[in-house]
């Protein structure tokens, strides 16, 4: 990737940030998250060694994306040699009878989140064992997300917690075996060991997610208020959690050649661009790509590399308002739209006559 080529407007300053370990793609429901991630693994697999992409979006919409069926295990994305997928569950499955101790529930209960903690630490620890050059994060909406970046957070407040509770109830804390997955015939030492090798894995993913040169959170989101808003909700909640942030991805925007003859486009058109000028005044220091709205779905790996295309190249109207070319191909649609309207005059008329 050549460093000379203009990145204003583009992904590209992602694509050449080659320290980058961990992508998070997050935003509103329904704006482009799943489409987004996906682009920008497709793209990044161009210029990595290997990628992986993970869903933590219980919906789990990858496998819409790219048309082939996804696990919790890392599958080969059909036509790619080093790109892998999976769609974890961030809430925990229980194995039968799990919750059905007190110690287990009251356990969960008196730290919220912690079993979701658990499992996304589980996942982590996994994927780093992995070796993928860099890992790409298809979030769930807004708050999920959040919650999500905190678990480091909440995992090692519930550990110590655990400890506390093991020096109280003793012998009730081999119970506990079963939320981590060994076996009975493990003694209290080696679940202590397992919990102390968990603390330091998440020790060292809230390293790594605070650094820049590490993670980059990519917000995406629409020209619209609440867009808007929730960016700013997520931008200032990253900021808290010291995430670094610099790159926001407007998709869905209507641009002028489309908006050219319906009234409808051009109002949205319109409102469209109140926003787009609030967001380039709020984020003037991000990386912003606009991305068109299309008159299609992006399904199926040929329709993301059709579109990724707009992730490295800013988007451009072939036609400019204004301009003879425009007003040109203005008139004719004009003149083919007043020719069908008169047809379907003649046949209301000949119709009214019959009757
Ligand atoms: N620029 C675009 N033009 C047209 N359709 C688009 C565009 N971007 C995304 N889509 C389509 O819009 C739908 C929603 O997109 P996507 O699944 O990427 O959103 P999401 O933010 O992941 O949603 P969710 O919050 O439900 O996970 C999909 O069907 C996708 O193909
Ligand atoms: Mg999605």
């Amino acid at each position: 990737m050549g460093s000379s080529e203009d990145s204003t407007g583009t992904v590209r300053n992602i694509l050449d940030q080659d320290t980058l370990k961990w992508v998070f793609v997050g935003g509103k429901g329904g704006v482009g998250k799943t489409t987004c991630s996906s682009i920008l693994s497709v793209l990044l697999s161009q210029v990595r060694s290997s990628v992986l992409i993970i869903s933590t979006d219980p919906a789990h919409n990858l496998s819409d994306a790219f048309q082939q069926r996804f696990t919790k295990a890392p599958t080969l994305v059909t036509g790619f040699n080093n790109l892998y997928a999976m769609e974890v569950d961030p809430t925990v499955e229980h194995e039968e009878g799990d919750m059905s101790d007190g110690f287990m529930s009251d356990l969960s209960n008196s730290i919220p989140g912690i079993d979701e903690a658990m499992s996304f630490a589980e996942m982590l620890k996994l994927v780093q064992t992995m070796d993928y050059s860099v890992i790409v994060f298809d979030t769930a909406p807004t708050g999920h997300t959040l919650r999500l970046l905190q678990f480091p957070t909440t995992l090692e407040k519930g550990l110590a917690k655990v400890m506390s509770l093991r020096s109280k109830f003793g012998g009730l804390f081999s119970q506990m075996t079963r939320l981590f997955g060994v076996g009975d015939d493990f003694g209290e030492d080696d679940l202590l060991g397992k919990l102390e090798g968990m603390k330091d894995v998440i020790e060292q993913v809230n390293k790594q997610f605070k650094d820049p040169d590490l993670t980059t959170f990519v917000c995406v989101c629409i020209p619209e208020f609440l867009s808007l808003y929730e960016t700013e909700r997520l931008v200032q909640e990253l900021t808290k959690f010291e995430i670094d942030t610099h790159n926001i991805i407007i998709n869905q925007v209507i641009f002028d050649e489309e908006a050219v003859e319906s009234k409808l486009l051009r109002a949205r058109m319109n409102m469209q661009q109140k926003y787009l000028d609030q967001f380039y005044v709020l984020y003037d220091d991000f990386n912003i790509t606009k991305l068109p709205l299309l008159p299609q779905e992006v399904c199926g790996v040929e329709a993301l590399q059709a579109f990724s295309h707009n992730f490295v190249t800013p988007y451009r109207a072939s036609i400019v308002r204004g301009t003879l070319e425009e007003l040109e191909q203005r008139i004719s649609t004009l003149k083919e739209q007043l020719k069908v309207a008169e047809a379907e005059k003649d046949r209301v008329a000949k119709g009214k006559q019959k009757v």
